[in-house]
């Protein structure tokens, strides 16, 4: 009975010496898995990174699978869309798989990038992460600035007419740039064309790239954690840190009972509410792109809508764009804004705790003004500062605050 098992035992060894010989798979799975030592006392806000890997997948997939029956052409657009919706077998999950996951990307990765800031994940020597984080959330909003076109539906086309046409504030050159943005006069199918290819080519491949550099630094320094502790300063004989544990298979399996849980409750999401009352996929967009008919109000989807709010704070275009372009390029800064000695918010002070929840106040609070079609100047205004206050009086507060002190080993 054992002979046949040990004949493939010895099958598998030859196959994955001859491997190994040639790509060194074992040394990277040594690496990056099995001797990737990771704090032990990770907590909920760590599912989010590898919750985020998992909708780029989903992304990645259910993209592949619309791309077969979507046509990028003006004219048959929304008609194609419609068909994936009624007729294409299981083409109705497939699209809501990715027009919901479109959200839900944003929900994982803004609350990862929460986690990074609660625990000061940015800080020495994991600032590369972060400036590689950054980058992907800025190509991710590219990414689905362009794909909520494809669709073709009145929000597709009057969102891409707003946006594009806040190029045309750049002094000088700015009606140019809008028409060599469009391709066209206006948005048209020279402007659809273009936008499919980047969505479906040239972007996904920039953010694959992006999200293998992110982890190969954070691999190279490896994680932080709830305490802002270094593992890597305890060691023990065989030069383990004595507060890490192997990624795989702890971290493995936490991840794959959190994907399980987030799948549930994607699944949920998916099946009984996949527009989300209007805030996933809007009413108009279920009505062609009619480039005679303006819709009343046409709000960007709900994850832009701080920054679309910032850009309405202030009355000159041109001002309002660099305001809401610097809302998001700030973030670059964070590792040098921040000058606290201590990396968690455990241990700080009530400064940082307040600074912090205030901030989220105002990111969520833009968020709503930014939906709404009649927000007071006032209150936008006072957001919008409160906003970059957080980023500015940063290196003051971190300063002065007094910290605790931090332990030498995790807690747990
Ligand atoms: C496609 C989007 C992204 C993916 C797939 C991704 C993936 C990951 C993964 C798997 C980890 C390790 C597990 C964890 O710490 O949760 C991680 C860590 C990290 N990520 Fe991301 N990430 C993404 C976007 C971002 C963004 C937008 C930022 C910030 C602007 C960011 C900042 C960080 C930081 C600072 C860490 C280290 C955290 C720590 O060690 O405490 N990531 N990321």
């Amino acid at each position: 009975m054992a002979k046949p098992a040990s004949a493939l035992a010895k099958g598998i060894d030859s196959v994955n010496t001859w491997v190994n010989e040639r790509a060194a798979v074992g040394e990277f799975y040594k690496k990056h898995l099995s001797e990737y030592y990771a704090p032990k006392n990770f907590n909920l806000w760590y599912f989010f990174g590898s919750l985020s890997l998992l909708v780029l997948v989903n992304q990645l997939l259910t993209g592949i699978f619309l791309t077969m029956h979507y046509k990028p052409d003006a004219e048959h657009a929304f008609a194609s869309v419609e068909f994936i919706m009624r007729d294409v077998e299981w083409g109705w999950l497939i699209r809501y798989m990715h027009s919901t996951g479109a959200s839900l990307f944003f929900v994982v990765v803004y609350l990862h990038m929460f986690r990074a800031l609660m625990y000061g994940s940015y800080q020495k020597p994991r600032e590369l992460v972060w400036i590689l984080g950054v980058t992907i959330y800025l190509v991710l909003m590219a990414e689905s600035f362009m794909g909520y076109v494809l669709p073709w539906g009145q929000m597709s086309y009057w969102g891409a007419q707003v946006i594009i046409s806040l190029f045309g504030a750049v002094p000088y050159v700015g009606e140019a740039l809008v028409e060599w943005i469009r391709g066209d006069y206006f948005v048209a199918d020279a402007t659809l064309n273009r936008f499919f290819a980047l969505h479906v080519v040239a972007l996904p491949l920039v953010l694959v790239g992006l999200v293998v550099l992110h982890l190969a630094a954070l691999h190279e320094v490896g994680s932080n954690n709830p305490d802002g502790v270094e593992i890597k300063a305890n060691k023990d004989e065989n030069g383990r840190p004595l507060d890490g544990i192997p990624f795989h298979p702890y971290y493995t399996v936490k991840d794959i009972f959190g994907a399980a849980f987030f799948l549930l409750i994607a699944a949920f999401i998916i099946f009984f509410w996949p527009e989300f009352g209007g805030y996933f996929l809007k009413p108009d967009n279920f009505v062609q792109a009619n480039p005679l008919v303006t819709p009343d109000h046409i709000p960007p989807v709900w994850y832009f809508t701080p920054f679309y709010a910032i850009l309405q704070a202030v009355p000159d275009k041109l001002m309002g764009v660099i305001l809401m372009g610097a809302a998001v390029m700030i973030l670059y800064l964070v590792p040098w804004l921040d000058r606290s000695p201590v990396r968690s918010i455990r241990y700080r002070s009530w400064m940082s705790k307040f600074a912090l929840a205030l901030f989220v106040v105002a990111f969520v609070r833009l968020g709503m003004l930014g939906l709404s079609q009649d927000s007071s100047t006032l209150e936008l205004r006072l957001w919008t500062f409160i906003y970059f206050g957080f980023f500015i009086l940063m290196p003051i507060w971190t300063s002065f605050e007094k910290t605790k002190p931090v332990p030498e080993r995790v807690t747990s």
